[in-house]
Order: structure tokens, then C-alpha cells, then sequence
């Protein structure tokens, strides 16, 4: 059993080698590096790096060598915090090389320990815990607190740790305390080595993101030269360059990533691209329409429409496994959409809306694979079959750099900021068997839902928000009949990255008025209940 003394939330651990250090796009920006060490919020330190215009990878800490690590010439380092106890000879360490390349290091948490550890200090086990809120005080000036923090004052801070500093290594100073580390913050400012105990990456951190500003910016020069107006222009070249004069074809589905993909490829290669959108038959009112008049119509690009409803309904018949159901739509989706590559003379290159957090997988902190908790649809496999490459030009971004760039290539906003939705589509939102009528229900209840959301305001603040038609009928009575009906559940969560999530707080009058709609508004549906299921322990779809 792993030691949970450093962390947020143990459970899992990224520890699988990224070996390609992405520097084809980026070898022209500045680039900080962050060594993570298996914490569950390390994204959340790429997201607010990133966010103040510095380009940023994850690396796992045994992928890290002298070699990559000079190869990838970082402006800084940033070590992130993790789930193991650095008092432990056995737990994870920063390759030596990092604190002799003679950059800036910034430790967060485990990091911070580790960084003191390796360099002469201590860290013991403490019986004093710090979780949560804590404040810090500020002890000392340093280039971190530049427009911030001054000496004497109070902040609140997010701690998460159990071990604690006890000496720090020659050449640093403490510049804050709190009530249970009284090393919080430290600094060599002239070695420019930093460390502090909580995580400046998450909100309760309010002035967490401007540490990290100053880290990137002000201690490590890094120019902000990150924004999605040149990400465009560099990427249209680099996929000109993959590609040549080869055919291209992309799975679209009328979700953010594949949206941005199509428009992007089409930019950069006309009408070598083709666009195939698999019409299933399980998307929801009107989606199909729009997605094909926006894409046909609109930029003009080549788009396959296969109205495929009668084969998937078909082959789903009966159905009520939710892994069968996702084995089956992939299945089904892949011999559809190779069906249309051939009608349309083939393609050398299969595009995909492939992210950076999927290129950071997740794997389990004993090393094997993490366990499948869902099937996700995607068109894995057609590659080898169709003897394809793969084109990837969104594999260094995150969900809202994707979403820029989709504005920077002037997609509508109602289009980049979308709820996701998943592959499978209303299939997975209907435990149970699938049926047209099913079908049908769900599609109404969820129109009437998205309608008050978006009516409160509310869909831009909410991640995900969608009905569940459940395979549960229950008693009612409208007017003076009984009524025999199914059950709606509403979900709505917020996430930063669909990996954890929380359920979304609505007022009852909110509810009330959305159930009333729906049970006045849709035949077929007498109950109505609200999802207050965070995951974990929930996921966000029911299926
Ligand atoms: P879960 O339900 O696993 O979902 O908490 C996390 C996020 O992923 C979406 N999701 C999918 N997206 N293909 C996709 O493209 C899929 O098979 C799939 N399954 C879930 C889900 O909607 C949520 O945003």
C-alpha cells in the first residue's frame, strides 16, 4: 500500500514514460518542464502555466535523463507534488541533473520535499496534518511574491501533506510559515531554487496562479510567447509538411475537438480533407442538421452525411450491457466510417482530435494499467486496417486552448463552447435497452433541460449537463388519470478536465421548475429526479 502523506488524492499515478518530448510546434517558444510525481492536480500546474502564455510539458520523473532533459532546454522547472513520503528510500526522486542544469526549480509540495531532501535538508513524518485551507504568512521578500505578497501579511493557501520539513539545505531562507510547516516557503534566490508546501495550481489557492506567473515569468524569463494565434499559424504549416499532397480523411462528430481538427486541416490542406459524419441515429434534436449545415454549408468543406439509424438501432437491439453497448457502437462506427473512406478513394491520413491529457496516460501507482472503467468510442483500430497515419494537431493542448483556437479560427461560440459529448451519444444515457421511442423521450427532456439552463445563464458556468432516461416506470397522476411512466434523471456536473467532477449545486426552484416542464412537456416521462453523485465515486455518464 502507497503512503499517502504528500498528496490530494492517491489513487492514481502517472508514472507512465512520455518519452516523445513534443518539441517540433514548440522548439521556437519558450518551454518550462514540470516533473510530475504522480499527484492527481499536476495538469492543473500545465493548465495555469500554459494560461500565462508559457508553453509547458509533463513528464513523468523516470522518464527524466540529462539527455532529454538538455534536449528539451527548459527556461525552469516545476516539480509537482505526489502521493508518495520522501523519507522512504524507495520513493520517487528528480534526476540529479535537474538542479545542475542551472535553471530555475520551483517544488510544490512532495516536490518541494524531495528538492530538500536531495539537497542536504530533512523531511520527517509529522503527526500534525495539514488538509485544506491554510494560511501562510509571509516572512521575508522574494521574486515570488513580486506584486503580491509583502512581509507580515496573512494568505490563504491550499494545503494537502502529512510529512513536514525540518531543516532546509544551506543557501535557503524560509520566506512564509503557517501553523503546520514552518518551512511553507523557502528560497535560494540565488541559486533561484523555490519550494512551498501547498499547491499554488488549485483555486483555493486564490493568488496561486500569480506565484506561478512570477515563477515562469519574472525568475525564469519565460517571454509568454504561448497564444493560440501562433499555435494556428504553426500548426498549418506543420501539418502541410506531414502531409504533402496526400488525402485526408476525419471522423466528424459535431464535438469541440473534431470541430476544431476539420476546420484547422481544411486551412491548411482544402479539399484534401474529407469529412465523414457518422450519422447514428443516437445524437440528440437537430444535432445532425447542424452539424452538417455548419461544416457543408458554411466552410465549405467535403463532408460525407451517413445516415446510418437503422443499422445501429438494429444491431443494439435488445442491448442492455453497457460495455456491450460500447463494443458494438465501436465496432459498427469503424466498419461505417472505412466503408466511406473506400467510397471516397481512400486516405493516407486519418485525422484525430487526440489531446495532451490523453497523451499523459494514466497508469496505476504500481505500474500496471490503470482498469478500464469504461470502453471509450473512438476510431482506434482503422489506422492498421485502412493503413493510415495519423494526424494529431491538437496533441499538445488542452480542452480550453482547443476551445481558443477554435475561436482564433473563427468558429462560433455557441459551437467551441459545448458541453462534450460522448461518442457513443444517447446510448449511454439510456440504461437499459434502446429504443426509438427511448430515443425519442430522451431527446425531448433534454431539450427542455439545456433550454433552462441556458435560459438561467447557467451553461457556461456548468461542464456537462444532460438527461438520463431511466429503464424505470413509476406511478403518477395528471389531471385526473393515472399516469405509468418513466423515471428522468437530471446530471449536471462541474470539472476542469472531466477527470473528477462535482455535482452542480442548482436552487430547488430551479429543479421544480425543470421537472414541471419536462413532466407537462414531454409524453412518456411522470418523475423527474436530480443526480447529486460527484465522481469519483460516480462517473459523469450513467454508463
Ligand atoms: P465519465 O462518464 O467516464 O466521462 O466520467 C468523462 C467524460 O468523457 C465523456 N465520455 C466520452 N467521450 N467517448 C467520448 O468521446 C466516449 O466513449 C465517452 N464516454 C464518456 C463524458 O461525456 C465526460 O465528458
Amino acid at each position: 500500500m502507497v503512503n499517502k502523506r504528500s498528496t490530494i488524492s492517491p489513487f492514481l499515478f502517472r508514472a507512465n514514460p512520455v518519452s516523445d518530448f513534443m518539441t517540433n510546434i514548440t522548439a521556437n517558444h519558450d518551454r518550462i518542464l514540470i516533473i510530475d510525481f504522480g499527484s492527481q492536480v499536476t495538469q492543473l500546474i500545465a493548465r495555469r502555466v500554459r494560461e500565462s502564455g508559457v508553453y509547458c510539458e509533463i513528464h513523468p520523473f523516470n522518464a527524466i535523463t540529462e539527455d532529454t532533459l538538455k534536449a528539451y532546454a527548459p527556461k525552469g522547472i516545476i516539480l509537482s507534488g505526489g502521493p508518495a513520503s520522501v523519507h522512504e528510500a524507495t520513493t520517487p526522486r528528480a534526476h540529479d541533473a535537474v538542479f545542475d542544469l542551472g535553471v530555475p526549480v520551483f517544488g510544490i509540495c512532495y516536490g518541494e520535499q524531495t528538492m530538500v531532501q536531495q539537497m542536504g535538508g530533512q523531511v520527517q513524518a509529522s503527526t500534525y496534518r495539514e488538509f485544506g485551507r491554510a494560511f501562510v504568512e509571509i516572512k521575508a521578500d522574494c521574486c515570488l511574491f513580486e506584486g503580491i505578497w509583502k512581509p507580515g501579511e496573512k494568505h490563504q493557501v491550499w494545503m494537502s501533506h502529512g510529512d513536514r520539513i525540518d531543516a532546509i539545505p544551506d543557501g535557503f531562507e524560509v520566506v512564509g510559515t503557517s501553523d503546520g510547516s514552518p518551512f511553507a516557503i523557502i528560497a535560494d534566490d540565488a541559486r533561484k531554487l523555490y519550494g512551498v508546501q501547498f499547491h499554488p495550481e488549485v483555486m483555493h489557492t486564490p493568488d496561486g496562479a500569480k506565484l506561478l506567473k512570477n515563477f515562469t515569468h519574472a525568475i525564469c524569463g519565460a517571454s509568454g510567447d504561448w497564444t493560440m494565434a501562433s499555435f494556428k499559424d504553426e500548426a498549418i504549416q506543420k501539418i502541410r509538411d506531414q502531409v504533402g499532397s496526400g488525402r485526408v480523411i476525419c471522423g466528424l462528430s459535431g464535438g469541440v475537438d473534431s470541430s476544431v481538427v476539420a476546420v484547422l486541416l481544411h486551412e491548411a490542406i482544402g479539399d484534401q480533407l474529407t469529412c465523414v459524419f457518422v450519422d447514428h441515429g443516437l445524437m440528440r434534436t437537430n444535432e445532425a442538421d447542424e452539424v452538417v449545415s455548419l461544416f457543408r454549408d458554411h466552410y465549405n468543406i467535403p463532408l460525407v452525411h451517413k445516415n446510418v439509424e437503422d443499422l445501429f438501432l438494429g444491431e443494439l437491439e435488445g442491448i442492455s450491457d453497457p460495455e456491450l453497448k460500447r463494443k458494438t457502437i465501436g465496432r459498427l462506427f469503424i466498419d461505417v466510417f472505412d466503408e466511406e473512406a473506400k467510397n471516397v478513394g481512400g486516405a493516407d491520413f486519418l485525422a484525430q482530435g487526440t489531446l495532451y491529457p490523453d497523451v499523459i496516460e494514466s497508469v496505476s501507482f504500481t505500474g500496471g494499467p490503470s482498469v478500464t472503467i469504461k470502453s471509450h468510442h473512438n476510431v482506434g483500430g482503422l489506422p492498421e486496417r485502412m493503413n493510415m497515419q495519423l494526424v494529431e494537431p491538437l496533441r499538445e493542448l488542452f480542452k480550453d486552448e482547443v476551445r481558443d483556437l477554435g475561436r482564433e479560427l473563427g468558429l462560433p461560440d455557441s459551437f467551441v463552447g459545448r458541453h462534450p459529448f460522448p461518442g457513443p451519444g444517447l446510448a449511454i444515457r439510456i440504461p437499459g435497452v434502446i429504443t426509438k421511442d427511448r430515443l425519442d423521450i430522451l431527446r425531448a427532456a433534454d431539450v427542455v433541460y439545456l433550454d433552462e439552463i441556458r435560459k438561467a445563464g447557467l451553461y457556461d458556468v456548468i461542464w456537462q449537463a444532460f438527461a438520463v432516461l431511466l429503464p424505470v416506470q413509476t406511478v403518477g397522476v395528471m389531471g385526473d388519470a393515472r399516469t405509468y411512466d418513466f423515471v428522468c434523471a437530471l446530471r449536471a456536473v462541474t470539472s476542469t478536465d472531466g477527470m473528477t467532477a462535482d455535482y452542480y449545486p442548482f436552487d430547488h426552484e430551479f429543479l421544480g421548475r425543470v421537472s414541471t416542464r419536462i413532466i407537462n412537456e414531454v409524453k412518456g416521462i411522470n418523475r423527474v429526479v436530480y443526480d447529486v453523485t460527484s465522481k469519483p465515486p460516480g462517473t459523469i455518464e450513467w454508463e
